[in-house]
């Protein structure tokens, strides 16, 4: 864990040596001023020395300016380098989680990711200022004013040194009963976060069921419980304080008591007490500011191991060693495919699987929900690799393919597909970067997406909001296909993407695709007998195997599945009814 993070802190190196070096500077100034003022009052105003008096109190104002300078320049460094390691921390998190694959990101959820990378990230960078001002100022600063104390008089200094343990086993207590709460409250902390992200990016549907209030509860109880651990945490805390207060004036009491019958029989001068005070204070205070540096360190070390959890977690699927890096045609071939999303689970989502599909050719799948029509199609651009079994392409296992040539080439309009915040031209140019104004316009006649656009005030300028909610889901779909068409793949795969298009658009767009691209390996994943019957071979797909290939003809004689879905979209008498067959 120290070396993944190490290597995140290495670029703020000098800043990190720096912000310790000046702590101690303002620390050795703070342990000089004390004596300074013992000195004031022992040689200075009981001897009635005005000079000794200006010097030493000039020497003082140095001394003070020198500890100021110090404290200013350790906090810009100790700044610099938690800021520092922090945005090295989100950036190296941010790149890695762009090679992670689906399957790693199936492994941390949205809001998991979300709170590593905020939350988390802003734990470890105080808690690291904190170490780099406190972890060693604060016990040198301790050391060097108790050793200071002791050569002025062991017999006052020992007041302090039982005072310290006495007070360190307390604020051990307390850290150790806060430490639980504040686990806890990390939790808590994931569970609102993990409520308040899935209920933004859901607000439409919290609307459509009315559910405000019971999500208004939900959050309520997420916060209270948040609110509830915070206040035990603190009140934990907080106790600190009471119990420093009362040390530090039993010791000055004690020492005021000792010192002053010391005074009196001439063991100890009045500078000398006054010096002793200051100290008290000193170190009291250290030892507080060392505890709350041990529960800060605690408190980090959990959003530490969060944050190198993503860090060190390593893509699923990663190029290979000397990769293909062309695809020769659209050829598609699954030979014994069986597929599991979880290594361990027992049935495999798709079950030992053998398709042939030449180039060129257009092919429908058809299925019930669930019977993993969207698994079967992922295999082919390898969003997941194969459990068993191989698929190729063109001729090449998929895995031989250097990632970015084989998505370039196996274009996927995904079943759960978004826009991004940007004009429709931007959009579409996800597809590909350098394409024309006139590449575009023709994806878009393809998609059958101009006749919307040109209706639109800015045309292919139009602003798409976060998510495209300023299109129709229709719309939305015919968008996608045509940034997937740009890229001219090879093969293209189109998952339900016509489900929200209403029937006469969505054969116009069959029809383009035969016309203009007859050369593209089509695969049409649809739930409407409608999308597919003029596919060249359909494949029907029950319980993640294939039911039966065959076209639609052969189909309807020969597999009941089809049959009944046929007939239930077209109330069997061959005609699809005027909802355009939609189940
Ligand atoms: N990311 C995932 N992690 C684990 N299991 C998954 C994942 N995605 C799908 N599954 C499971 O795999 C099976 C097949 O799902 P798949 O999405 O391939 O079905 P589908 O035929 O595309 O269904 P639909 O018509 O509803 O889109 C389902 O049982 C589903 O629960
Ligand atoms: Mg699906």
């Amino acid at each position: 864990m120290l070396k993944t993070l190490g290597k995140q802190i290495k670029e703020f190196k000098k800043d990190s040596i720096m912000t310790p070096i000046f702590m101690i500077l303002e620390v050795i100034m703070e342990t000089l001023i004390p004596l300074l003022m013992g000195s004031i009052i022992d040689d200075g105003v009981e001897k009635g020395d005005m000079r000794h008096i200006f010097l030493m109190g000039g020497l003082m104002l140095v001394f003070a300016v020198v500890g100021l300078f110090a404290g200013i320049m350790g906090g810009k460094y100790g700044a610099r380098a938690s800021t520092g390691f922090a945005r090295n921390l989100r950036e190296a998190m941010y790149a890695n989680i762009q090679t992670f694959s689906f399957a790693n990101i199936d492994k941390f959820s949205t809001a998991g990711l979300v709170t590593r990378m905020t939350t988390d990230v802003t734990n470890l960078q105080n808690a690291y200022q904190m170490i780099l001002r406190m972890c060693i100022r604060a016990p040198f600063s301790l050391i060097i004013a108790m050793a200071a104390s002791f050569l002025i008089s062991a017999r006052i200094a020992s007041i302090y040194l039982i005072a310290v343990v006495l007070l360190g086993i307390v604020l051990m207590v307390i850290v150790k009963f806060a430490m639980k709460y504040f686990s806890q409250l990390f939790e808590k902390y994931d569970a609102l976060n993990a409520s308040t992200q899935e209920n933004i990016a859901a607000v439409r549907v919290v609307k459509a069921f009315v559910r405000e209030d019971h999500e208004i509860n939900k959050f309520k109880k997420a916060s209270e419980a948040v609110y509830n651990l915070g206040v035990r945490a603190e009140k934990m805390v907080i106790l600190n304080s009471p119990f420093m207060q009362f040390t530090v004036y039993t010791c000055i009491l004690l020492i005021s008591w000792v010192g002053a019958h010391m005074i009196v029989v001439g063991d100890l001068s009045t500078g000398n007490l006054s010096t002793l005070l200051s100290y008290c204070m000193n170190i009291l205070s250290n030892l507080m500011m060392l505890s709350m540096v041990f529960v800060m360190i605690t408190m980090s070390m959990a959003s530490a191991r969060r944050i190198c959890e993503v860090l060190n977690e390593e893509a699923s699927i990663q190029n290979p060693e000397n990769p293909e890096m062309e695809v020769k045609d659209g050829s598609i071939r699954f030979d014994h495919v069986t597929f599991r999303y979880n290594e361990n689970s027992e049935t495999p989502v798709l079950d030992d699987i053998n398709l042939e599909i030449a180039s060129g050719e257009t092919i429908g799948i058809l299925g019930g929900t669930g019977s993993s029509k969207t698994s079967l199609v992922n295999l082919i651009s390898r969003l997941y690799d194969v459990s068993q079994g191989h698929v190729y392409v063109g001729g090449k296992d998929v895995r031989e393919y250097d990632l970015e040539v084989l998505r370039n080439q196996v274009s996927v309009v995904l079943q759960k597909n978004v826009l991004f915040s940007g004009t429709i031209l931007e959009n579409l140019r996800w597809g590909d970067e350098n394409a024309t104004e006139e590449d575009c316009r023709r994806a878009c006649r393809l998609a059958c997406a101009d006749e919307f656009i040109d209706k639109m005030p800015e045309g292919y300028n139009t602003y798409i909001e976060q998510g495209g909610s300023n299109v129709s889901g229709g719309q939305k779909q015919r968008l996608c296909i045509a940034r997937a068409l740009l890229k001219k793949p090879k093969i293209l795969i189109l998952d339900d993407s016509t489900s929200a298009v209403d029937t006469a658009t969505d054969a116009k767009i069959r029809k383009a695709f035969a016309e203009e691209i007859p050369n593209t390996t089509k695969l049409i994943i649809a739930q409407r007998i409608s999308s597919i019957e003029h596919a060249d071979r359909i494949i029907v797909m029950h319980n993640g195997r294939v039911d039966a290939v065959g076209t639609h003809e052969e189909l309807l004689q020969s597999n009941n599945i089809y049959r009944e879905v046929y007939e239930a979209q077209t109330g069997g008498n061959g005609d699809f009814d005027e909802n355009g067959g939609e189940l």
